[in-house]
């Protein structure tokens, strides 16, 4: 048992919390993976939900499960979003984006009642920064943004796929992963920092939208928080 089986367990549980007729946000990632195919299951023994997703590879696990998935421009109402973090903190602040698709992870998430947060062990911090921060940026003047995160003392590179060539976001943007030189005080403060500059799509920082955070634990166990 590993980290996987810890993911499984925390996607697995956060799928019990699902009820008739809930219209639930899909996140993105392998956390959020193994929750969609518990949904999956659940739908096959009589569950009938509609669902709302983050982006492409979320929505075609669904649907080919058989999941009904809205566009969340037609979606009436958001009852609960499920999705993984990269970091959490015991103020679950958290930094997401990993698999480049925060920006529209966080709009679901805000649209919706509860934004369930599934994660192992590993994610849990006592402060964040550790890993990359990212954040999604236009094309448009794309390298005069760069310098303008620099210029505050940001350090960072571009995402690129395995081949070298450039990630490009569902949003058609490109991603800047900052790497912190150290642990963050006051991410708020940074979030602040860059999201002034004009180009900057947003960042990777979730403030204020974690409800409950379902702990999976390598030997199956989960926890609520
Ligand atoms: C994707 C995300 C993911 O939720 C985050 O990266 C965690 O991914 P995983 O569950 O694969 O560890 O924010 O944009």
């Amino acid at each position: 048992m590993g980290i996987e089986e810890a993911k499984r367990a925390a996607g697995q549980k956060a799928a019990e919390f699902i009820q008739q007729g809930m219209i639930v946000g899909l996140g993105t990632g392998s956390t959020a993976v193994h929750f969609i195919d518990a949904l999956i299951e659940r739908h096959k023994t009589g569950l009938h939900i509609q669902t709302v997703a983050s982006s492409r590879s979320s929505a075609e696990q669904a649907s080919k499960g058989g999941l009904r998935v809205l566009d969340l421009n037609e979606a009436p109402r958001v009852d609960i979003t499920v999705d993984g973090a990269d970091e959490i903190d015991s103020q679950k602040r958290m930094i997401k984006g990993g698999g480049g698709a925060h920006t529209r992870e966080k709009i679901l998430a805000a649209a919706s009642t509860e934004m369930i947060v599934i994660v192992d062990e590993s994610k849990i911090v006592s402060r964040l920064g550790k890993r990359n921060l990212p954040v999604e940026i236009l094309f448009y003047g794309s390298p005069s943004t760069r310098r303008k995160i620099e210029a505050l003392g940001y350090k960072g590179k571009w995402r690129l796929n395995s081949d070298g060539s450039l990630f490009i976001t569902e949003n058609g943007n490109a991603l800047f992963d900052i790497e912190f030189v150290s642990l963050l005080t006051e991410p708020e403060y940074d979030h602040k920092q860059l999201i002034q500059i004009p180009g900057v799509v947003d960042t990777g920082f979730f403030f204020g939208l974690a409800g409950r955070i379902v702990v999976g634990f390598s030997d199956g166990r989960t926890e609520i928080r």
